[in-house]
């Protein structure tokens, strides 16, 4: 039972393509409303239709809860009315919009995190001893340049000479769901840094369903059973990134500005934070272990009208394959779904096709 709901919200999210009608660069955009596309909406009518996936796995993220909290028939009608705790959660989506709008000049400061922090039913309660304060790293006198922090990257990859070496790669992983009981075999196909098929084959659970995520240079696709999947502006940059990022360890190539923020920690470690644009709009921060060089987090955010959305890649347990190191852990994360991608085979140049990449139809 549990299991069915997990994977209905994973399905739901990827399947949650709705038209986005947006043109970049044109202010007389027409952006379909989430009033306008769905049936049953009182108070998020004016919100872009294609944000209704995230904010509703933003709210249950937030509660710790599953779409069956609100939505109770659990039958994948999300129209139906007449439960509580859906009339609970309109009146908190308008308190929340009211305190932004009245005390926060509009900024989305207080989600519904700031109150629930991963519970449903918040308690009334404070601290009855001195809160310790997580101590913050010291920031170094001579701030690091960007180049540098590159540099040390390219090497702790392996160095320029064996990454040039290598042209294509043939990928074999497993994609482990949150219950750590459940796999998806997965095929990546990477070549010249530009060109990505990543395969999801089903687990039983799953029934036959086969998930193609592929970037020709240009375009990113997503294919369910060979039929296109439409994909969101933020989707689509993600696959994209993942056929730039590790055959390519020239970031400023990916990334046209970058900047050094600060020394941070993740997971205890030392991590150098750098900030990396790819437009005004698709802003992303890439975190390097001050030790070590290598590339351990990776974090993109998408606005929402609860505040960013967090699409977060921690790279782990690099392994050298032909002289290169790839990340052979990789844990995926956005509110409410994480994943684990586990590598167990990398075959370094291995003869690809371009017209696989390409005459996907
Ligand atoms: C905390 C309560 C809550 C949770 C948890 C929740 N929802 Fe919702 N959902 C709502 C409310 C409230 C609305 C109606 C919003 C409005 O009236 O503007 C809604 C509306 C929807 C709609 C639009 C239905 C329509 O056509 O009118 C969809 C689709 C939806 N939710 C899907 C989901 C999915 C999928 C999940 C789990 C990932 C989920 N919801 C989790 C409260 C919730
Ligand atoms: C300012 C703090 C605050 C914010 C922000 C907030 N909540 Fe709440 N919420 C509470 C408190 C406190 C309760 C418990 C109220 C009670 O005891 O009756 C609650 C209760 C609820 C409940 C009923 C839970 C139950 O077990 O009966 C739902 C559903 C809920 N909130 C959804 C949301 C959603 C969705 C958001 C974001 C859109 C949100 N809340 C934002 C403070 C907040």
């Amino acid at each position: 039972m549990k299991t069915k709901l997990k994977i209905a919200a994973i399905f739901t999210f990827a399947l949650f393509a709705c038209v986005f009608l947006a043109t970049s660069g044109n202010t007389q955009t027409k952006i379909e409303t989430a009033g306008q596309k769905f049936k049953s909406i009182k108070v998020l009518n004016d919100m872009p239709a294609d944000q209704m996936g995230k904010v509703m796995n933003m709210m249950s993220a937030s509660l710790g809860v599953n779409c069956a909290f609100c939505h109770a028939s659990n039958d994948g009608d999300y129209e139906k009315e007449g439960f509580e705790h859906k009339d609970t959660a309109r009146q908190m989506l308008k308190m929340t919009f009211e305190l932004n709008k009245n005390y926060f000049d509009g900024r989305p400061e207080i989600n519904c995190n700031t109150c629930h922090q991963g519970i449903s039913h918040p308690k009334p309660s404070f601290p009855l001893k001195p809160v310790i304060a997580v101590e913050s790293p010291v920031q170094p006198d001579k701030k690091p340049t960007v180049d540098e922090i590159l540099a040390k990257y390219e090497t702790a990859l392996g160095g320029k000479a064996n990454l040039a070496k290598i042209t294509s790669r043939h990928i074999k992983a497993q994609r482990i769901e949150p219950d750590g009981k459940t796999f998806e075999d997965e095929e990546i196909l990477q070549k010249g840094g530009n060109l990505l098929i990543q395969t999801i084959y089903p687990s039983k659970q799953y029934g036959d369903y086969v998930v193609k995520e592929i970037f020709d240079g240009a375009t990113a696709f997503k294919l369910g059973n060979g039929a296109k999947i439409e994909l969101k502006a933020d989707e689509t940059e993600q696959i994209k990134r993942e056929a730039q990022l590790f055959a390519n360890p020239n970031l400023k190539a990916v990334y046209p500005k970058m900047d050094f923020r600060a020394v941070d920690k993740v997971d205890g470690r030392e991590v150098y934070v750098i900030t990396a644009s790819i437009s005004e709009t698709q802003r992303e921060r890439l975190y390097f272990d001050v030790q070590t060089g290598l590339l351990v987090r990776r974090v993109a955010s998408t606005p929402t009208i609860l505040g960013n959305f967090v699409f977060q890649v921690d790279y782990t347990d690099y392994k050298k394959f032909g002289g290169v190191k790839l990340p052979t852990l990789i844990n995926f994360a956005v509110p409410n779904i994480h994943w684990t991608r586990k590598v167990f085979d990398v075959k370094n140049n291995v003869k690809i096709d371009d017209a696989k990449f390409t005459k996907i139809f």
